[in-house]
C-alpha cells in the first residue's frame, strides 16, 4: 500500500505507536510539553546533523519518523538511550526526543516520510 492513514488521537500523550509503511516502521510519538521544550532547548552547534526541531514536524505534538537506524538499518527502541529518545542497540546510537542523532556511528537524523494532516488528528503518509 502506498498510503497509510492514522488516527493520532489515539495515541496517548507521552507514548507513541509503530505503524507500518511501505515495508518499514514508522514511529509516531505524541509528545509532551516537556519533551518539546526539551527538543527545542538543544544548541543546534551540539547536532551531528543540525535541524532545529521545528523542521521535524508539521505539530509539534506529533512527531513522524522512519523507525530504521540510519546507520545500517536497525530498529531503535524507544524511551532509551541518553538523551531521552531512542536507542540502537546494534551499535550503539543514540537519538533526542526529536530524533536527531546525538551519539553513536548513526551518520543522520532519523528519516522522515512525507505526510499531511487530513483533519486535527489524522494523517495520511505517503
Ligand atoms: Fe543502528 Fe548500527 S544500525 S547503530
Amino acid at each position: 500500500m502506498a498510503t497509510v492513514e492514522v488516527d493520532l488521537s489515539r495515541i496517548p500523550e507521552g507514548s507513541e505507536i509503530k505503524v507500518m509503511w511501505q515495508g518499514k516502521p514508522l514511529f509516531i510519538r505524541h509528545r509532551t510539553a516537556e519533551e518539546i521544550e526539551q527538543a527545542r532547548s538543544v544548541d543546534l552547534s551540539e547536532l551531528p546533523d543540525p535541524e532545529p526541531d521545528s523542521d521535524r514536524a508539521i505539530k509539534p505534538e506529533y512527531l513522524v519518523m522512519i523507525g530504521v537506524c540510519t546507520h545500517l538499518g536497525c530498529i531503535p527502541n524507544a524511551e532509551s538511550g541518553d538523551y531521552g529518545g531512542w536507542f540502537c542497540p546494534c551499535h550503539g546510537s543514540h537519538y533526542d526526543i526529536a530524533g536527531r542523532i546525538r551519539k553513536g556511528p548513526a551518520p543522520r537524523n532519523l528519516d522522515l516520510p512525507p505526510y499531511k494532516y487530513t483533519d486535527d488528528t489524522t494523517i495520511i503518509v505517503g
